[in-house]
């Protein structure tokens, strides 16, 4: 049994199959046919932090491929109570099909995955947001963008996560991040070691002129993540020089995309101008997140089959 809790589980070419199926069913649906790959199936979601793509996304992907899904969040059920992670799982599994979390503490996804019995879906954690990536890729494929890449912003769930994918797929990723910010330990050796075998180039900086510099996609995410604890004046101060404004953007090139997971905070980590200028890109991107999903649950139904 396969469940998706970060991208360094899966290899390249699993990661290609699972766009491969998000894209077929794209076409479909644009065509105006909903095939039920995932009729009478159910879909746990279980929400500690807010969201408005991941929900949005997982709800109706299940409702278009047949299947049904269910919001949970941490008030309302027993879990806000205090009834243990372990227990919660085995009811889930014993009731639904997949199951896909949102959480504080990724330690608490792991917890959850290795009692379940059935698929367990990573909605974002303190560690990584791979379900958000898978988009970010489908984004970039779809506008035929380079692969050499900057993500300019806090050393957070985003920017792991954009070192697992550039890692594992063989892209050019420079990260800057403040000063002093540093990546996780693990995170990174394991990006550096993937880098060796995709071919990969990795690279961190606290320069966001230096990242930036002549790459095809510029990525950006919020300095305030949910759970996180640096108060908001703190980060200003530390994200001084990290705002992407035109002038930031005019030193990538001509023709650069711009990916911004949502929601965004202008004035801080983007400019409205450069906002808007690239809303095409950021809102094409969001969209995306309904077929990846899609794509990732199919996959996920097929390789819990095969097992
Ligand atoms: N990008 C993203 O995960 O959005 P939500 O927090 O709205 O789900
Ligand atoms: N880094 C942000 C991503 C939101 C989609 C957070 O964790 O809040």
């Amino acid at each position: 049994m396969k469940d998706f809790l970060t991208l360094n589980d899966f290899s390249k070419e699993q990661i290609l199959e699972i766009l491969e199926i998000a894209k077929n069913i794209k076409n479909e649906v644009k065509k105006g046919i909903f095939t039920p790959y995932l009729k009478n199936q159910t879909l746990a979601m279980v929400f500690e932090k807010n969201s408005t793509r991941t929900r949005i996304s997982f709800e109706v992907g299940m409702y278009q491929l047949g299947g049904h899904a269910l919001f949970l969040d941490s008030k309302t059920t027993q879990l806000g109570r205090g009834e243990p992670i372990k227990d919660t799982a085995r009811v889930i599994s014993s009731m639904c099909n997949m199951a896909m979390l949102r959480v504080y503490k990724h330690a608490d996804l792991k917890e959850f995955a290795k009692f379940a019995k059935i698929p367990v879906i990573n909605g974002l954690s303190d560690l990584f947001h791979p379900v958000q990536l898978m988009a970010d890729y489908l984004t970039m494929i779809e506008l035929n963008a380079g692969k050499n890449i900057a993500y300019i912003g806090d050393s957070n769930n985003m920017c792991n996560s954009w070192l697992n994918l550039a890692s594992i797929m063989g892209l050019n990723l420079s990260v800057a991040i403040p000063k002093n910010y540093k990546i996780n330990d693990e995170v990174l050796k394991i990006a550096m070691n993937n880098a060796k075998i995709s071919g990969a180039k990795i690279i961190v900086t606290n320069d966001p002129k230096i990242a930036i510099k002549d790459v095809d996609v510029v990525a950006t995410d919020t300095w305030f993540s949910m759970g996180d604890e640096v108060s908001k004046d703190q980060k200003v101060r530390d994200f001084k020089g990290f705002l992407i404004d035109e002038d930031l953007m005019s030193l990538a090139k001509k023709d650069a995309i711009l990916l911004h997971c949502l929601p965004a905070y202008r004035g801080y980590e983007i400019s409205d101008k450069v906002f808007e200028k690239h809303s095409k890109e950021i809102f094409l991107e969001a969209e995306n997140r309904l077929h990846v999903q899609k794509g990732i649950m199919v996959w996920l139904n097929k390789a819990c089959k095969n097992s």
